[in-house]
């Protein structure tokens, strides 16, 4: 087979977090439309996808856990798969970077960078950011000392460490990259990336000797390969570079990475610069898409605002989750999730002007020529008109997914729902359905309309799992509709006369907003309840002869307490006792709400380390959002005093 018959998009590989949410799905669910769309147009389509387990946030999280890393990242990729799955996300391969596979090609293609000269032993000193795996030179670090990128505090760092020579490639790479305009896409983020390369390129240390949870160098036993090389190559690794040439040359360069905006930078100067490195073609383009937010900023669990994917396909459906996902935010573009916006789509989009376009359409052939798809008669201005708008909307929709322009494609969808909505108030088929001599051209018109419903069952394959197969059952034609491409839009008469419709269930049934916010609630409630009742009954088991509570020592291990430095106090007005208190937790910056403004001022607070419950449950305390608890002791007296270690450890530091 030519290279012209293929498409090879990937997704990044994703990090096992123990928490997945929609920013998650967003990525995956466009490369799952674009591949989709691929597929009905006969390309030989390779969707990848995969996990990224090294590193070693994984390590220390796997130690916390009691597990071992391989155990720990297992559990997680399976919750992966399943969310997948779902959401009815077809890839055709999953590439995880503790494939044995994957592994050993990573040491090759290290080793022969080496002995190429490309890669060399040195020393590293400077900052670290340990979340991101991220260094940054010290001109890029500011004196508060955290990571330009995520801005939790960084760590000052000095080790051996192998080198890439980034800086031999920066000319080629520039040169690439202004010669090939669509190799970075949005054109805005192409610019950030051009300014970039020219303020200089370093040299990026590739290996770390500070923990094990890693690919070991091939040439040095002491150093594990660090994260870049590791994850980066999984788009060659799975492709089968130096393991399956035949597989490597069909699929590879791949036609589409598509990253998130906060990765771009690596997939457009680290891995173009590894694989000229390598002496291979660059991938044709790298599409960085903005974030999805929520109201209260960028998804993280830490923040507490992350929003469940699992939860909203129960709630509404696979197929209504990823139409707002594709629909709402223009891809390239930040945007905002809210659950009031979701419904809204799923009410006007979906139940609304396609569900009553399908049920009016249904019911009529139902009424008027007993379910029996009639035969198209005498075709009018009005029909061709709308034949036309199906070709266009035809043409368009292609032109537009082909940009992973999501929201315009199904934008001019819409249009195309929307005008059948309108043929049917223009046409008034009832008046025609009281008159027996007018039964042809009623026919006609239902026809068109049965005919219409077929193109945008069609056309919603590559967005959509479950709807169009739905909607083609209802016009009797599932398997046809399952199996058809996108050549069959050409056929405007692809439906049978004489097959019979079915009236199912609604399509996408319309939401209550209220009803549902407050089931919602009352469910919450419940399970608050639930779980107070059973730690009560806990409780009254588990007391012991002088009525002391008594707690297992495995429901004590699941509390974690650490230590934090409080870098400013604020008080939280309105509020008598109540501070707000910014603090340190080694990894991360958070937010706490304590009620100890009678019993310290502002100012003496600031630098003093405490003892934090650092699993808590988010919560908001007179709207301020508090993100664990301070451990404070109190007296009979009314006297409180904070609980601080009593010699000098990091913050961060685990207290067990
Ligand atoms: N493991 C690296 C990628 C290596 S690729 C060789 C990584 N993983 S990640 O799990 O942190 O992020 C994966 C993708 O999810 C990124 O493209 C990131 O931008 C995307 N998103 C994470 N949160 C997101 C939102 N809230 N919104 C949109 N995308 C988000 O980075």
């Amino acid at each position: 087979m030519s290279k012209k018959d293929t498409f090879y998009v990937t997704t990044p590989i994703y990090y096992p977090s123990d928490r997945l949410h929609i920013g998650h799905a967003y990525t995956t669910t466009a490369a799952d439309a674009i591949s989709r769309y691929k597929k009905l147009r006969g390309f030989d389509t390779m969707f990848l996808t995969g996990s990224d387990e090294h590193g070693q946030k994984i390590e220390r999280k796997a130690a916390e856990a009691e597990t071992e890393p391989q155990q720990y990242v297992d559990k997680i990729v399976a919750t992966f798969i399943d969310l997948w799955q779902e959401l009815g996300i077809e890839y055709d391969q999953f590439i995880r970077t503790t494939d044995e596979n994957h592994q050993q090609v990573v040491q090759e293609i290290f080793k022969k960078l080496y002995e190429q000269g490309d890669i060399y032993l040195d020393k590293y000193e400077g900052w670290y950011c340990t979340p991101c795996e991220s260094y940054w030179q010290e001109r890029q670090v500011s004196e508060e000392e955290v990571c330009p990128d995520c801005g939790r505090p960084l760590e000052w760092v000095a080790e051996e460490s192998y080198f890439f020579k980034m800086s031999k490639y920066a000319k080629p790479l520039l040169d690439h990259i202004k010669n090939n305009p669509d190799f970075i896409q949005p054109e805005s983020r192409r610019n950030e990336m051009i300014n970039f390369i020219e303020e200089g390129l370093d040299d990026l240390s590739v290996s770390r000797t500070t923990f094990d949870w890693g690919i070991t160098c091939p040439i040095d036993e002491d150093h594990v390969i660090y994260v870049w090389i590791d994850a980066l190559s999984n788009y060659i690794t799975a492709m089968g570079y130096l393991t399956d040439e035949d597989k490597f040359k069909h699929y590879w360069p791949a036609d589409i990475h598509l990253v998130g905006k906060d990765i771009l930078r690596f997939h457009t100067i680290i891995w173009p610069a590894i694989l000229m490195a390598l002496d291979l073609p660059l991938p044709k383009q790298v599409f960085g898409h903005g974030w999805l937010l929520t109201e209260t900023g960028k998804m993280s669990k830490s923040v507490g605002n992350v929003v469940d994917p699992l939860e909203l396909i129960a709630d509404f459906g696979r197929d209504a989750i990823r139409y707002f996902l594709l629909r709402e935010v223009q891809f390239g573009a930040d945007g905002t999730y809210s659950t009031e916006a979701l419904i809204q789509r799923i009410n006007s989009d979906l139940a609304n002007d396609l569900g009553n376009l399908l049920n009016r359409t249904v019911s009529m052939v139902e009424q008027y020529f007993s379910g029996v798809v009639p035969s198209p008669g005498e075709e009018l201005e009005i029909d061709r008109e709308l034949k036309d708008l199906a070709r266009e909307t035809r043409e368009k929709l292609a032109a537009e997914i082909e940009e992973l322009h999501f929201t315009t494609a199904l934008e001019e969808l819409w249009q195309f729902v929307r005008r059948c909505n309108k043929y049917i108030d223009e046409t008034q088929p009832w008046i025609l359905g009281r008159d027996e001599d007018k039964k042809d051209r009623l026919g006609t018109i239902l026809y068109n309309l049965l005919a219409g419903l077929r193109q945008i069952a069609i056309m919603l394959k590559p967005f959509l799992v479950d709807a169009p197969g739905e909607l083609g059952a209802q016009l009797g034609a599932r398997q046809e509709i399952k199996k058809a491409d996108w050549e069959d839009l050409t056929n405007w008469q692809g439906l049978r006369s004489g097959s019979k419709v079915y009236k199912g269930e609604p399509l996408f049934p319309r939401v209550d907003m209220e009803e549902y916010f407050a089931q919602k609630e009352e469910e919450e409630q419940k399970k608050e309840k639930n779980s107070r009742e059973s730690s009560g009954e806990q409780e009254d088991i588990e007391e012991d002869e002088e009525g002391v509570n008594l707690i297992s020592f495995a429901d004590f291990k699941k509390m974690e307490l650490k230590v934090a430095r409080i870098l400013k106090a604020e008080h939280i007005s309105g509020s008598d006792n109540l501070l707000k208190l910014k603090v340190d937790l080694g990894q991360e910056k958070r937010q706490l709400v304590a009620g100890i403004a009678q019993h310290y001022a502002e100012e003496e607070l600031t630098g003093k380390n405490i003892v934090m419950v650092a699993n808590l449950e988010p919560a908001e305390i007179f709207g301020v959002k508090s993100q664990g608890m301070l451990l404070a002791a109190e007296d009979e007296d009314g006297s409180l005093a904070i609980i601080q270690p009593d010699s000098k450890v990091e913050p961060g530091s685990i207290i067990s």
